[in-house]
This record gives C-alpha cells, sequence and structure tokens, in this order.
C-alpha cells in the first residue's frame, strides 16, 4: 500500500433542510487501501457515499479524487475518472438481460472504449460469478444476484476506486466466504475499495481499516481491532451501556 492519497473528502457536510445528516467529515483514503464503514442505521453512510461520487452535492466541504476537485463533477464524469459504485438498493435495466446490462455499463462509463466491450462484459460476468446468467433479464434476478448484478456494472467501467453499500445483507455463510473472496481478489488487482456494510464478519476478514459513523461524524477510525474495542463505537453500534 502507498500512502498517497487516492478519495479524500475535506470538511463534508450535508444538510436536507434544517436537518443535518453529515457534519464535517475527512477522510482520507490512499491508494491500495481496502476501508470498512460501519454504523448504525441513519449514520449518514449513503449519503456520505452519493457525495462522494457526485449523485449528492455537499452543504459544505470538498471531494478529491487523484488529488483533483471533483466536487462540481457529475457522477459520470466521476465514474469516467474511475469512482464506480454499487446501489444499497439494486438499479439495474430491469427488462434488459444481465450481459446487456453489463454491456451498457462497459459503454458508458469508461472515458476510454476497450477494445473489445464484449468481451469486457464477459470477462466482468466471469469474475462475479453471474455468467450463468447472463441472458436472464435482470427483472428476473433474486435479490442476491441483483446485487452481483450491482457489483458486476460497476467492475464494468474499469473503477481504481470502487465504492459498495450493503452487499453482503442475507448472505448465507458460504455466500459470505464467496463474497469476501471476491472483493479481497478485487482488491488484489490494484483497485481501492471502501465497503460499507452491517455484517461485521465480512469487513473483519477483508478490511484492514474501519470506520464508524454514527449521527453524521466520524465517531472512530483505525485497525478494525482499534476500532471494534473502541468504547464509543461499543455504545454507539453495539449498544453496550454507556
Ligand atoms: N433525500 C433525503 N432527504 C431527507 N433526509 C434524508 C435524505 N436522504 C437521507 N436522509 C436522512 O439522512 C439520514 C442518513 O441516511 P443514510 O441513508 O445516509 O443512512 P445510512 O447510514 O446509510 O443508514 P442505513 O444503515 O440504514 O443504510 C437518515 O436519517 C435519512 O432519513
Ligand atoms: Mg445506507
Amino acid at each position: 500500500m502507498t500512502s498517497s492519497s487516492i478519495l479524500q473528502s475535506g470538511g463534508i457536510s450535508m444538510s436536507f433542510g434544517a436537518y443535518k445528516v453529515l457534519d464535517d467529515i475527512s477522510l482520507n483514503i490512499a491508494k491500495g487501501e481496502i476501508v470498512g464503514i460501519l454504523g448504525p442505521n441513519g449514520a449518514g453512510k449513503t449519503t456520505y457515499m452519493n457525495l462522494l461520487t457526485g449523485a449528492l452535492r455537499p452543504t459544505g466541504g470538498q471531494v478529491f479524487l487523484m488529488g483533483e476537485d471533483v466536487t462540481r463533477l457529475d457522477t459520470a464524469e466521476r465514474c469516467h475518472r474511475g469512482l464506480a459504485r454499487t446501489h444499497q438498493v439494486p438499479k439495474p435495466f430491469l427488462h434488459m438481460t444481465v450481459f446487456e446490462n453489463v454491456l451498457v455499463a462497459v459503454h458508458h462509463g469508461r472515458a476510454v472504449q476497450p477494445a473489445n466491450p464484449v468481451m469486457e462484459a464477459w470477462m466482468v460476468l466471469k469474475e462475479t460469478g453471474l455468467a450463468h446468467a447472463a441472458n436472464r433479464t435482470a427483472e428476473t434476478l433474486g435479490l442476491l444476484d441483483r446485487k452481483r448484478l450491482e457489483l458486476s456494472r460497476a467492475l464494468a467501467t474499469d473503477p481504481k476506486v470502487l465504492l459498495l453499500d450493503e452487499i453482503g445483507g442475507g448472505l448465507t455463510e458460504a455466500e459470505g466466504d464467496a463474497l469476501v473472496a471476491l472483493v479481497k481478489s478485487i482488491h488484489a488487482r490494484g483497485v481501492t475499495i471502501i465497503w460499507i456494510e452491517h455484517i461485521m464478519r465480512l469487513l473483519m476478514e477483508t478490511c484492514t481499516r474501519l470506520v464508524c459513523m454514527a449521527e453524521g461524524r466520524v465517531l472512530a477510525d483505525g485497525t478494525p481491532e482499534q476500532v471494534v474495542e473502541a468504547p464509543e463505537v461499543q455504545t454507539a453500534y453495539f449498544g453496550a451501556a454507556a
């Protein structure tokens, strides 16, 4: 892992009307890191991801991608620069096939088209284990395969930074193991990863750094062991007596 910053938020705040959802979030993600974000429901995790990708504009603060201020760039432009994400609620094109969904992401998610987009789409589906469903329409998929498709579409953009928002919910033990192996293999080929997840064991087995958010603030940031044992995290997230 190098120490150069690939994604950074400086003093990010977000309000919906009078409701302040995020308050001064400053995080620096180094190239090659694999970082887990945990925190109670409503902590602001998805909102933070929306601000990183450009789906929302912050009411204060800045976002830097590879050292450049991208705060005013839209999601497509940030994606072309190498920032991809999955959605907590999968959003495929329901009437298109799995393969078509991935091919659309190859076409629209990259600044430079690969020599063989069809081959790229197949390689992604092989990597995520969804090739068997390539010709099914997305609307026929169950939730787990929709999440795999969501991940496939993000990978199809050939990201440098991949943001995952709760792709582990509802998995069996074995499926969880397979997901951990898949995320690790994506990371091993050089992709920086931020993974929002409620299932602690998935983060503990995958991440080298954890960030705990609660009520729109960063409560703790450090190694998984440090963060899980921090008293404020125990209180806010695991419900231990204060
Ligand atoms: N567009 C919006 N307008 C108003 N309030 C919003 C909007 N989006 C999110 N919120 C509120 O902001 C807070 C943070 O929501 P967010 O979805 O970011 O939480 P989260 O940490 O991802 O939670 P979960 O673990 O349940 O996914 C919640 O109280 C939510 O109701
Ligand atoms: Mg969320």
